[in-house]
């Protein structure tokens, strides 16, 4: 295919995938899938870069691939396979590691958090490179394109700085990527906590939706949103943070723009509203849910689709890790 690629991985985490994973992330995966030679991953092994209980990363990782089929990936349109199961992305991490600077790899912001919420001593050497082992997922693919929420920026960076290192020391082998970020959906906020992102490990439950709730508890999070001072639905990040937030993500979910949904609310309430994004969550969410059950209550074709998709990737990231072998002096 003459198609840019791109690459993307998500972590099996506990439950569901959230509004701002949905949002920030996978719905880029999606369309994408119409441009671009597309590969999407669930990241098992960044998922054991803190402590796992093997039988729950089983069952998520086929949770999150079910998740990633609901919300629109064709398995003929893109390729979707699970992290381990090419073991390329392991052996390319090596060699990336080995090119990263000791105080390169401590600037990653990521880190900083993810281990201060580990406490430093249970903190490990794998959570440590997990940014490098991300520069590696999408290396091996000679991705143009990064499909990520803002946070993931600066691994972004990192991967084209690694990428530009390579090049320059053992010859042209790696495509440098971008990230392709949405400026409007980049960072969702948590409904009761405007200033923080939405977020799996540091959102309260009523800040944060899980798509695979019960559809009811979702429309009530939403109606219990925390807004602003005031009564005017205005976009307005800076004074209207609450507000803001609900119209990014009831204009994304709707197709409609924000000055669109501004006139509509126009001399109406916050209440008006919450009612309506509350239904198109609803909307939204019941499908998604039916979808992701039908997937996990057919393992045979979950199984297949993912056998297909990591055989695909596979002949992709051993051509490019075979190269990097042969550069290095393998
Ligand atoms: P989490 O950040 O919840 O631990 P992941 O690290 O697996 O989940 O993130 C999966 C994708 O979702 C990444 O591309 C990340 O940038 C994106 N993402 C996560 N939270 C948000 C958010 N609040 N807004 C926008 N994108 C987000
Ligand atoms: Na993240």
């Amino acid at each position: 295919s003459d198609r840019p690629r791109a690459l993307s991985g998500i972590q099996p985490t506990a439950g569901s995938f959230h509004l701002g994973n949905y949002l920030g992330a996978v719905r880029q995966y999606v369309a994408l899938q119409e441009t671009h030679d597309a590969f999407y991953m669930v990241v098992d092994l960044h998922a054991i870069t803190v402590p796992q209980d093997p039988a729950e990363l089983r069952a998520n990782t086929r949770l999150a691939a079910a998740q990633l089929l609901a919300a629109g990936l064709d398995p003929r349109r893109c390729t979707l396979f699970i992290q381990s199961h090419v073991p390329e992305h392991a052996q390319l991490a090596w060699v990336m590691n080995c090119i990263t600077g000791f105080g390169e790899a401590s600037r990653m912001t990521q880190f900083k958090d993810k281990s201060a919420k580990q406490g430093a001593d249970r903190a490990t050497v794998g959570l440590f490179t997990y940014p490098i082992l991300q520069v590696a997922d999408i290396l091996l693919y000679q991705a143009n394109a990064v499909p990520v929420g803002e946070d993931q920026r600066q691994h972004v960076e990192l991967t084209r700085d690694l990428a530009e290192r390579f090049n320059s020391r053992f010859g042209q082998t790696f495509t440098v990527p971008a990230p392709y970020i949405l400026k409007e959906v980049g960072k969702i906020y948590d409904l009761q906590d405007p200033a923080a992102k939405m977020s799996k490990s540091a959102s309260t439950p009523k800040g944060l939706i899980n798509l695979l709730d019960e559809p009811k508890a979702t429309a009530k999070k939403i109606k219990s949103a925390v807004t602003d001072t005031g009564t005017e639905i205005r976009f307005d990040p800076e004074t209207k943070p609450g507000v803001s937030n609900l119209l990014t993500i009831y204009s994304t979910l709707t197709d409609t723009t924000v000055a669109q949904l501004e006139d509509k609310y126009t001399g109406k309430g916050y209440g008006a509203l919450k009612t309506d994004l509350a239904d198109a969550m609803v909307e939204f969410v019941t499908p998604f849910r039916s979808r992701t059950r039908e997937y996990l209550d057919d393992p045979e074709t979950l199984d297949s689709i993912l056998a297909e998709g990591a055989e695909k990737a596979r002949a992709v990231a051993a051509e490019t890790l075979a190269q990097t072998y042969d550069r290095v002096g393998f």
